[in-house]
């Protein structure tokens, strides 16, 4: 990755949201977009699989997922006529760590819940991201006061990937909108006060007036509300 590539990323992001996926596959070999089936990731699902973009599309089934969004997953498969790539955790650190220190031992500790966070998504991404030269996230400033100071790209040197963000100026309304006027297919618990969603013992609804990610690790009171996906 050259200062130009970045120069180039920079100056396209007042593209559309597809003319920018697009951009992105002409400039760069191997694309690759991961999915949380949040709202953020159906929109950006969208666009690639109705421009059959070249952009692999794949998901970190951590095993703790809310049924509701295994049953997006689904329906989107089903939708656009597209596989999700599902990535999962190594079947024996679950286990080690199950038998070891129980099935919740997130809750006891910031540190035993990073631990889990790594088994079950950091290093699934790492596999998942195996030769990328291009990573895409539904990354939002609007969801954290930490998130506001992403640029639309970065260099990832965990992964050693570039990691673009197309949707960093959207709103939680530009969001609505677009699915609405696309009917395209969401997580139904957004409509039960969920928005930021992650793992099922690991998330809530939030109440009004509360921090977009108050529900994520809503326990952790004073710690930075990060898995080790993304350290913003
Ligand atoms: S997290 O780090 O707190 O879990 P968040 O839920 O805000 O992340 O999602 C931000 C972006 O990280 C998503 O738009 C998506 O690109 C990626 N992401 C998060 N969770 C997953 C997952 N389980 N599978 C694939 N990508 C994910
Ligand atoms: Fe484990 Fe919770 Fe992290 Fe999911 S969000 S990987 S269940 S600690």
């Amino acid at each position: 990755m050259t200062a130009h590539d970045y120069q180039a990323i920079e100056e396209s992001r007042s593209l559309n949201l597809p003319a920018f996926l697009r951009l992105l596959t002409e400039k760069f070999k191997n694309v690759s977009f991961s999915t949380s089936l949040g709202m953020e990731d159906q929109v950006i699902t969208h666009h690639i699989f109705t421009n059959k973009l070249p952009i692999k599309v794949f998901t970190l089934d951590t095993w703790r997922m809310f049924e509701e969004t295994y049953q997006v997953l689904r329906q989107t498969e089903e939708r656009y006529g597209k596989t999700i790539e599902i990535f999962y955790p190594d079947k024996t650190a679950v286990e080690r760590l199950e038998k070891e220190k129980g099935e919740h031992s997130f809750y006891e500790s910031v540190e035993n819940r990073k631990e889990c966070c790594f088994i079950r998504k950091v290093e699934p991404l790492k596999r998942a991201l195996k030769g990328s030269d291009i990573w895409i996230t539904g990354l939002r400033a609007g969801q954290s006061a930490n998130r506001k100071k992403l640029d639309i790209s970065e260099y990832d040197n965990d992964n050693q990937v570039i990691k673009v963000h197309p949707i960093i100026d959207w709103t939680w309304e530009n969001l609505k909108a677009e699915v609405a006027k696309h009917n395209i297919p969401y997580n139904s618990l957004h409509d039960k006060g969920f928005v930021s969603i992650g793992c099922a013992p690991c998330t809530r609804a939030i109440r009004p007036g509360e921090d977009f990610r108050a529900g994520r690790w809503w326990w952790e009171e004073s710690s930075k509300k990060e898995c080790g996906l993304h350290h913003e």
